[in-house]
């Protein structure tokens, strides 16, 4: 099953939580990804440890991570849903491509550039982070990797880390990827900055709704949602983007176009809108949340079902691996 399908990667740092921005882009593809494409997802907890983290939060939020996935509808038996340190690979593949990878190039990267300005102890696995990603998507032979624009130069060097592959060994044992760049769907927005995208990174956490918050969290947030001083509720992404982006949002949980839902408010507040808005978003999330709840009472249950994710990936990650070990002359163990 599967077989013949491309190959899409995803993988998620475990900041934040998921956002109603995920959620929206869930309901919209996860369903006709997982029928056109072999679809693997999963928690880069290894990524994690490139900044210090509390052991034990750190456990929790993998666990919470997961459940998440699973609650927003990823299904685990259409896709492979699993966590990056379960497979060993990873390390040992990201071990080989680094010695493939001239410091120059690390040194360029922006994302450690930024991330170094910040931090006071800079380790080794900040500067080395784009290399265990490349080995995470040559790993299972990605063809398509969604990203986004942060991780473009880390994609860049993913796809140049198969062209120095090839110039040393030949051509063969590793797939050249592409970023995906998925169809424009809805962008939901930041909820006090409107130009940029909702991020479950974002630190300021106004910017979201998470798809844990409580219900009075989410109806402050939505309340307090930056709008303009204009009274009449119209659909003006230029002007009024504020507005726009919760209109996007009413539109895609109501089923109802953005007209509609303007005429419905002809004559009302802003306020209105967003107290239905609050409630709407509220009960969508609900069910998301029981099952959250539901999955968060039972690791046992997760962990099988992490396991049972990770039996899955192994396969092409073994597959990958023996060839990488062959050709580089490693013995590969029996
Ligand atoms: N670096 C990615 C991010 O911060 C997460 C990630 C790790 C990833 N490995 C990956 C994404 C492989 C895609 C493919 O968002």
């Amino acid at each position: 099953m599967g077989e013949n399908k491309k190959v899409i990667l995803s993988g998620s740092t475990v900041t934040g939580d998921l956002t109603l921005g995920n959620y929206i882009g869930a309901i919209n593809n996860w369903k006709k990804l997982q029928e056109d494409y072999n679809c693997h997802y999963f928690i880069a907890d290894l990524h994690a440890l490139t900044v210090q983290q509390d052991p034990k939060a750190l456990r929790e939020r993998c666990f919470s991570f997961f459940a998440q996935y699973l609650a927003l509808g990823l299904d685990p038996e259409e896709n492979t849903i699993f966590v990056q340190s379960h497979l060993h690979e990873h390390a040992e593949l990201a071990w080989i491509l680094t010695c493939l990878t001239p410091m120059g190039n690390l040194n360029r990267m922006t994302q450690f550039k930024d991330k170094s300005a910040q931090t006071k102890n800079i380790n080794a696995g900040l500067f080395t982070y784009p290399v265990l990603m490349a080995a995470d998507i040559l790993l299972y032979q990605a063809d398509l990797v969604p990203v986004g624009e942060d991780q473009r130069q880390h994609m860049e060097l993913c796809r140049d880390l198969v062209i120095w592959w090839e110039n040393r060994y030949g051509e063969g044992s590793l797939k050249m990827p592409e970023a995906y760049i998925g169809k424009a769907g809805a962008r939901i927005m930041s909820l006090q900055d409107p130009t940029k995208k909702m991020s479950k990174s974002d630190e300021n956490e106004k910017n979201f709704v998470s798809i844990i918050d409580s219900p009075k969290k989410i109806q402050k947030k939505i309340k307090s949602a930056q709008t303009d001083s204009d009274t009449v509720v119209t659909y003006d992404p230029e002007n009024k983007a504020g507005l726009a982006n919760l209109l996007t949002i009413y539109s895609v949980l109501s089923d109802k176009s953005v007209d509609e839902i303007c005429k419905d408010y002809e004559g009302k507040m802003y306020g209105h809108l967003k107290v239905d808005l609050a409630d709407l978003v509220v009960e969508t999330l609900k069910p998301v949340q029981e099952k959250y709840d539901d999955l968060m009472k039972n690791k046992d249950h997760l962990e099988d079902l992490m396991a049972k994710g990770a039996d899955k990936a192994r396969v092409r990650a073994q597959d990958t691996l023996k060839k990488v070990y062959e050709t580089t002359g490693l013995i590969f163990r029996r």
